[in-house]
């Protein structure tokens, strides 16, 4: 496989490090606009090759032409929040940022999965889905996997387990209405709320919905890429190796959930073709009215984006 990650910045960086060192994809291309950025941070990822024993090509280059034909590319230019700002804010100037290289990943690769990482989230998958005109199981976001993670985290320290022993879906948008459907949500194979009393639970899913602008308000500029690009490594490597594990993904709903037709934070089946299918759990019936009311609030969104 031939994963192309546009954007060689923060996040960018720390996907192509993860894609690199899983050692199962033939080659990461890196490309941002910045002269010398992507090569010198492919030329560094590539000293590593020895000391930490894989095999994987990294390249960097400054044009999406130049990167050759992709089986994913992932999408993570654009500007990043600064303390203050709302990932909303970042709407126009990412907008033509993500629309323009969506179209130009499908010119060169018209066989190949988008990635969306660039926020705001869900407007831009929307947005590079339209632009790209692939089909929409091959546009797919990022938000999910990054805001289970938080929650896994903190309710793993919160709860005393191990983070993998907490099991997770976040769903809904990358922002307020994130939902986490505890309902489904396990601590050690139990039930959640046999690990923590619910008020606790209750803040900690505010936390994770908030943990994006917590690391802002930490670092003071830029904003969080270690988890983010972590999480976006992960789902290239569930489509490549074709995992078919149901994770949380910013997908195309056509019917699913009720949702009558939009991009949403759902259960999903990835493999190589990007979805597979959308997986519908059982949810309670609050838990599925929020994920619906995220569909609905990111489709005023995206209307509002057109015009
Ligand atoms: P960054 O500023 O470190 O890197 C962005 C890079 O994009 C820069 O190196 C810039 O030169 C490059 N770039 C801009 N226009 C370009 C173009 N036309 N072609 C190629 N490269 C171009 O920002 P960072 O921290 O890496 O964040 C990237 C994006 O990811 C932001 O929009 C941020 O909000 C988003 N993000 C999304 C997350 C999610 O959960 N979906 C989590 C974390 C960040």
């Amino acid at each position: 496989h031939r994963v192309v990650v546009v954007g060689a910045g923060h996040v960018g960086m720390i996907t192509a490090m993860k894609l690199a060192e899983a050692n199962i994809i033939e080659e990461v291309v890196l490309v941002d606009i910045a002269d010398g950025l992507a090569a010198g941070i492919a030329l560094d990822l590539t000293h590593s090759t020895a000391l930490l024993g894989f095999d994987t090509k990294v390249r960097g280059v400054t044009q999406v032409a130049d990167a050759g034909v992709a089986d994913y590319v992932v999408i993570t230019a654009g500007r990043a929040r600064q303390p203050g700002m709302s990932r909303t804010d970042l709407v126009e100037v990412n907008a033509g940022i993500v629309g323009g290289l969506a179209r130009e990943a499908a010119a060169v690769s018209p066989g190949t999965v988008l990635l969306i990482v660039t926020n705001p989230l869900d407007e831009m998958t929307h947005h590079a889905w339209q632009a790209s005109g692939l089909p929409a199981e091959r546009v797919i976001g990022m938000a999910g996997v990054l805001d289970s993670s938080r929650f896994q985290a903190l309710t793993g320290l919160a709860a005393r387990s191990a983070p993998s022993d907490v099991s997770a879906l976040a769903l809904g948008s990358h922002g307020d209405e994130m939902v986490i459907p505890l309902s489904q949500a396990r601590v050690a194979g139990k039930a959640i709320d046999q690990a923590l009393p619910q008020g606790e639970v209750t803040a900690l899913v505010d936390r994770a919905r908030n943990s994006g602008a917590e690391v802002v308000g930490l670092l003071k500029s830029g904003s969080a890429f270690f988890a983010p690009g972590a999480s976006a490594a992960r789902m290239v490597l569930a489509m490549a190796t074709d995992s078919g594990e149901v994770i949380a993904a910013t997908v195309h709903a056509r019917g699913e959930y009720g949702i009558r037709e939009g991009y949403v934070g759902l259960p999903a089946k990835l493999g190589r073709g990007g979805l597979r299918e959308i997986v519908e759990l059982p949810l309670a019936e609050d838990e599925l009215a929020a994920v619906r009311t995220a569909a609905t609030r990111i489709s005023e969104r995206v209307a509002d984006l057109q015009q």
